[in-house]
């Protein structure tokens, strides 16, 4: 036990020859013993070694700052954020440091905090995925940024499109506008007074997008492309755009056309395509062929095989393709659709301003996934192209295998299902039940805190979501305001019918 032997306050003022003043008497009523409790000495390193009095065996190896309370003022409760720069559109509260939390994916790349500006939304129906998209494209609107829908299927976004003034085009069976996903694009503008070298590269650039949806295309009816047909299908276009003749000229094909074109080739074209003959080209593609022919006569009718009769304003905020009055013809007649609008999409963002911001996002993937390999591999190819071209792909998708169950296990499709996840850098999960959230939580790679985060605390309100930027993990409750809620309501249909 350790003696005091120091000298007390009093007996040091004494020494010096003062005298300190004798304790004014406690006013009656006034305990001063209770008072003494509470004004307690320092407590040694470990604590009292008296229960309840926080005893610890080993010390805490903590570091000692000394600040005054003005300082200390400015950082309390002592939660440290979640690092991520306060720019971009405001999303809602992080419930980790009830800071606000804002999505910023192009400067999150230029901060180096994640390496493409892809997002992926993940979550059970009805808990707030289409509404975190809506507020992040309406909020991003203020940066400038530029939204197109590439293809609503349940018609969602047509609110948000008609509060901010833009008329959103539907495709449908009997109505007026039509998509040539065979499109030249932007990058046929002004065609004939391009230097000859910008042509060839420009066309190079047309027909790998054309070649892909093709391939989608009848992939979509379950008939693999084959190098061969894919030469054939390269041919074929070169051949009717004009780009074989040489002469630099390019004119916009349709679906039809190629259709017939491999159906009944000329002796020429079989021998462009290096077949013996013409009925040897006829068998050899013949299976491409039917599939290309069924999807002109079923899906695609009337629909996407002329020439497109609509004219997109690049410069309104928002464009969205409405795609709700196919949903009767089907799944593979929205996966179709969408495989097409998608084609087309890209072909209008090919050439942009430098520096312009442009989000396509791409809700309910999971029907195009559907399609098969070729798919997935245009889809895959739109998020690579991303990084490069200031192009935002945001995905919504419900859970895990509605990317993995787009083919075999092990299958080339499963594979690069799996590296998109690579793709998306920005991952957002909403509610899942516990069995899916472990599914999640082996593919994104998450712990087993934030997999319990979207398996318990995200699932007690609709709106709260996981985010993962990069390798930061936030808690995010996404805010609608007042006017906000009638853009984002999905439940009208539910509300009639109750
Ligand atoms: N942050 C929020 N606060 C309050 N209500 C919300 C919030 N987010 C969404 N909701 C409500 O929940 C309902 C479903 O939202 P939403 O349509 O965004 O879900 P979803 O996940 O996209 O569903 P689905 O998978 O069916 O498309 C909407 O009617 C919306 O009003
Ligand atoms: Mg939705």
């Amino acid at each position: 036990m350790t003696r005091n032997t120091g000298r007390s306050l009093a007996d040091l003022v004494t020494d010096h020859g003062g005298q300190l003043p004798a304790p004014a008497p406690a006013p009656a009523g006034i305990d001063r013993t209770r008072e003494s409790r509470l004004l307690r000495p320092d407590a040694p390193r470990r604590g009292r070694r008296r229960k309840g009095h926080g005893w610890a065996p080993v010390p805490a190896p903590l570091a000692v700052y000394r600040a005054s309370s003005a300082e200390i003022g400015g950082i309390f409760p002592f939660v440290t954020s979640n690092g991520l720069p306060p720019t971009g559109a405001l999303i809602g509260y992080d419930a980790l440091t009830g800071g606000g939390f804002y999505c910023n994916p192009v400067g999150w790349v230029l901060d180096q905090i994640v390496s493409n500006p892809n997002l992926i939304f993940f979550g059970k129906p009805g808990q707030g995925k289409s509404t975190a998209v809506k507020l992040f494209l309406l909020r991003s609107m203020l940066f400038g940024a530029r939204t197109l829908i590439a293809g609503d299927v349940k018609a969602e976004y047509e609110v948000l499109c008609r509060a901010v003034g833009v008329e959103p085009i539907s495709l449908g069976l009997g109505l007026t506008a039509r998509i040539n996903p065979l499109d030249l694009g932007p990058l046929g503008a002004g065609w004939t007074a391009l230097p000859a070298a910008e042509r060839t590269s420009r066309a190079a650039l047309i027909f790998a997008r054309w070649v892909v949806l093709l391939k989608a295309l009848i992939g979509a009816r379950g008939v693999e492309v084959s190098p061969a047909d894919e030469h054939a299908l390269a041919t074929v276009l070169a051949d009717r755009s004009g780009w074989a003749n040489g002469d630099g000229r390019l004119r916009t094909v349709t679906i039809p056309e190629i259709h017939d074109a491999l159906a009944r080739p000329t002796p020429e074209l079989a021998h462009a395509c290096r077949y013996a003959s013409q009925q040897h080209m006829i068998d050899e593609t013949r299976q491409a062929t039917d599939a290309l022919g069924a999807l002109v006569r079923g899906a695609l009718a009337g629909l996407f095989d002329a020439e497109t009769t609509i004219d997109l304003d690049w410069n309104a905020p928002i464009q969205s393709l409405s795609l709700k009055r196919l949903t009767d013809l089907g799944d593979e007649a929205i996966g179709v659709a969408l495989a097409c609008t998608n084609s087309w999409a890209r072909a209008m963002t090919d050439l942009r301003q430098p520096g312009q911001i442009t989000i396509v996002v791409r809700d309910e993937v999971w029907r195009q996934m559907r399609l098969g390999i070729g798919a997935v591999q245009s889809l895959d190819a739109d998020l690579r192209l991303s990084r490069n071209d200031g192009e935002v792909q945001l995905v919504v998708a419900h859970k895990p295998s509605d990317l993995l169950s787009v083919g075999a296990a092990g299958s080339q499709e499963v594979a690069i299902a799996r590296d998109m996840m690579a793709l998306c850098d920005t991952k957002v999960m909403f509610a899942q039940d516990p069995g899916i959230a472990e599914e999640l939580s082996e593919l994104v790679g998450l712990g087993d805190i934030a997999r319990d985060w979207v398996s318990g605390w995200a699932r007690q309100r609709v709106g709260r979501a996981v985010w993962r930027v990069g390798d930061r993990l936030c808690k995010v409750t996404t805010v609608r305001t007042a006017s906000e809620e009638e853009l984002t309501y999905t439940n009208t249909a539910l509300v009639a019918t109750s």
